[in-house]
Parts: structure tokens; C-alpha cells; sequence
């Protein structure tokens, strides 16, 4: 019986684990033990207790409760609180997903005490080190034992970074996730009475929240394009609308930040998702909804070239202009594997073990 100690902290990360955390659970269990660890980066019941719920994730062997903060704080906290874990837990490895301060934190923990780590969603590059995901992606990649990629394109980047040991092609536990709860009956939704014809708006990464100049922009062309919008509201948006004095017009209906279910619903209804998240441009995909990226790059290249994903940054008349004009083609070919990456992902976590035998 193999050990793997799991870290995860943020909204996305509770998506992911919801994949593989069920199948070690349900499927692998005569094989691997899983001890999954919250960092607490995120701590709202509706940010983080909701997903754990209703998505049926075990729930955390430890919450570390490392709270917000800055990211040398909060990083600096996992990091001696991690190794506690690691020293105690003695894994066989250590698994992270994608580019948040909780990735990196267990990235660098296991790495510097020789615990191997696998990095799913490995290889992802926007090619703008000012974002904070971007120096967690590289680090944790670069510390990294395998390296388990959503993309052809993930694993061209790691390759362009000299690393090829290690990397192997899974496609992405998000897609996963999509088709297995898109199956399940939204039993306990909290949403109100949605518009008959709306887009569903997401904004929370730090690039647009922390300026005042393109978080402004952002709100005036979603109040000025004359279409209705529902926008469940990260709390970071929120600290960031309040400090600015910013608000939105009632074309834009603002919600708390919702559940999986209520998402994958939400997504569903729309016409339109306009957002800067990585996970709900690809969910955007999932769906078949043209999405509208408010982001300068994304690292879901994929999306763009497929013509279903439209890059506008934060200028006001590109929004205004894609929002009312961007039809994507018919074309619709999958990009994200065929829904089995949680399977491969744990095989290909079982091979590496068995290799070093
Ligand atoms: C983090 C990740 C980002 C990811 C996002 C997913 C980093 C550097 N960023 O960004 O990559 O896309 O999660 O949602 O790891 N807050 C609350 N309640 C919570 C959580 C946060 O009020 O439960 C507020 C706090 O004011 C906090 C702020 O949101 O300071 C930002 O939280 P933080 O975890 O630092 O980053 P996110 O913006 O959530
Ligand atoms: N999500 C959710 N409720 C919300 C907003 C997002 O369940 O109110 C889900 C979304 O469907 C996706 C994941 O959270 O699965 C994406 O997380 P987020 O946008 O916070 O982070 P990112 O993917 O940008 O790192």
C-alpha cells in the first residue's frame, strides 16, 4: 500500500480533488491511501464546505487554516506547515494542482525533504511572470517528479523548459468533473430566479481586481452592454468594488459565489461566459458557450485557436464589442482528453512507484 499526501486550499483545487480523491477512494483504495490536507487559503462555507458537500470529496484529513494574507505570509505558513505533515505522514509522494500559493507552498515542502511530487496540471504557461499563478506553475513544475499534463501544448511549454522525464498526457480532471456532476440531479440550489436571456460573469484575478483602471473598465462595460448579466462574486471582487467605490447597474445580477451544481446550472443557462478564470474558460468550452476572456493571454490556448474563446483584456470598447458581436464557429473539436483523466492520472501515479521498485 502506497501513501500520498494531498494539498489542496483554493476553489479550483476542491473541482479537482472532487475527481481524484473519489477514485482512490472508490477505486484504487486496495492500492494507494490518500491524506488530504486544506491549507485553508480558502475558508467561506461558499468557497470552500460547499464543494466538500455537496461534491462528496473526503473531507480533509487536516485543515491547516492558514487563512488570507500576503503571499509571502501565507506561502511561508504552509510551507513550515506542511513539512510538520510530511515528516509525521512519511508519503510515497506528494500531489498538487494547478498554480495557487497552496501548489507551490507543498511544492517546495516536499521537494526540499526528497518526498517525489506529481503536479497535475502540469506544463500550463501564460508567459506573464507578474501573475502570481505563473511563478507558482514554473516552481512547482521545476521541482517536480512527474508531471501530469492536460494539453499537447502543456507538455511543448515543459519541453521548451528542458524538462521531458517525468511528463506524460492525461488530459484535464476538469472535464472530468463536468461530465460526472453534469449527471447528478442540482437538488439543494441556491440560485434566485434567473433572467430568461443572460451571460454569466466571473472576475477575481488579481491582474483586474487590484487596479482600479481595468477593474473600472471591466464594470462599466458589463453595465453598459445592454444585455443581463449574473455574476456570483469572489470576495476578493468584493473587498476590491467596495474599496473603489464601484458598483454594478441591474442588468448585472450579483450573487454570493455559488456551488459546483449551481455553476455547472448557471454555465448550462447562459448564452455567454465572460470571465477571467482558467477553470471557467475551459467549462465555457465544456459547455459549448462562446467565452469572452478578460485577461491580456491565457494558458488555454486551446480554446482561442478553436475560435470559442475571445481575448479582450480589460478595455472597455473590446468588451462591449465582443460581448455583443463574438459568434465561435461550429467546429467544436475536444480538447480537454475523453473525460478518463482522473484514471490515467492515478495510473500513471501507480507506474512511477512501480518503476522505482
Ligand atoms: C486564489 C489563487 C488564484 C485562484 C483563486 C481561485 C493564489 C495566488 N491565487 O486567488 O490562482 O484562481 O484562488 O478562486 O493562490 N477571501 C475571503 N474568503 C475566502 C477566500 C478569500 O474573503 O474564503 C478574500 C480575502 O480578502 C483574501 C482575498 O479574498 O485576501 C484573496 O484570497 P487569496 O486566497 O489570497 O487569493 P484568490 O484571489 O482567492
Ligand atoms: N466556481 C464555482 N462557483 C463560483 C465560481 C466558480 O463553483 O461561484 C467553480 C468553477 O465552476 C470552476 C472553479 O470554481 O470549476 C474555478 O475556480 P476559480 O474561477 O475560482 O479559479 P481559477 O480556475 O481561475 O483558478
Amino acid at each position: 500500500m502506497k501513501k500520498i499526501v494531498t494539498i489542496i486550499g483554493a476553489r479550483p483545487q476542491f473541482v479537482k480533488a472532487a475527481v481524484i480523491s473519489r477514485l482512490i477512494k472508490e477505486k484504487y483504495s486496495n492500492e494507494i491511501t490518500e491524506y488530504l490536507v486544506h491549507t485553508g487559503q480558502h475558508y467561506d462555507a461558499n468557497m470552500s464546505d460547499i464543494f466538500f458537500d455537496e461534491m462528496k470529496i473526503p473531507k480533509p484529513d487536516l485543515n491547516l487554516e492558514v487563512g488570507s494574507g500576503s503571499h509571502g505570509k501565507m506561502t511561508g505558513l504552509m510551507l513550515q506547515k506542511i513539512e510538520e505533515v510530511l515528516l509525521e505522514q512519511k508519503p510515497d509522494a506528494l500531489l498538487i494542482y494547478g498554480d495557487t500559493n497552496s501548489t507551490l507552498a507543498g511544492a517546495l515542502a516536499a521537494s526540499k525533504i526528497l518526498i517525489p511530487v506529481v503536479h497535475i496540471e502540469a506544463g500550463l504557461r501564460s508567459y506573464n511572470m507578474a501573475m502570481p499563478e505563473e511563478q507558482n506553475r514554473i516552481l512547482s513544475d521545476h521541482v517536480s517528479t512527474l508531471l501530469l499534463c492536460p494539453t499537447q501544448t502543456a507538455i511543448d511549454n515543459l519541453k521548451r523548459e528542458g524538462i521531458t522525464k517525468g511528463v506524460s498526457l492525461t488530459g484535464d480532471v476538469m472535464f472530468d468533473a463536468s461530465i460526472f456532476y453534469r449527471t447528478l440531479e442540482n437538488t439543494n440550489s441556491l440560485l434566485p430566479k434567473l433572467p430568461e436571456d443572460f451571460f454569466l460573469a466571473t472576475i477575481h484575478r488579481a491582474e483586474n481586481t487590484d487596479s482600479k483602471e481595468r477593474l473600472t473598465n471591466i464594470v462599466r462595460a458589463l453595465n453598459d452592454c445592454g444585455k443581463n448579466g449574473v455574476l456570483p462574486l469572489h470576495p476578493r471582487t468584493k473587498k476590491y468594488l467596495d474599496m473603489y467605490g464601484l458598483t454594478f447597474n441591474k442588468n448585472i445580477m450579483l450573487i454570493d459565489p455559488v456551488g459546483y451544481f449551481d455553476m455547472l446550472e448557471l454555465e448550462a443557462k447562459a448564452n455567454m461566459i465572460v470571465t477571467d478564470s482558467g477553470g471557467v474558460q475551459k467549462e465555457a468550452y465544456f459547455f459549448n458557450k462562446p467565452c469572452v476572456t478578460l485577461r491580456d493571454q491565457t494558458e488555454w490556448v486551446e480554446t482561442v485557436e478553436a475560435g470559442w474563446n475571445k481575448i479582450v483584456g480589460s478595455e472597455y470598447n473590446d468588451i462591449l464589442d465582443a460581448i455583443s458581436n463574438f459568434v465561435p464557429p461550429q467546429a467544436h473539436p475536444d480538447l480537454y482528453g475523453d473525460g478518463n483523466s482522473g484514471d490515467k492520472i492515478v495510473k500513471e501515479l501507480l507506474k512511477l512507484w512501480n518503476s522505482a521498485i
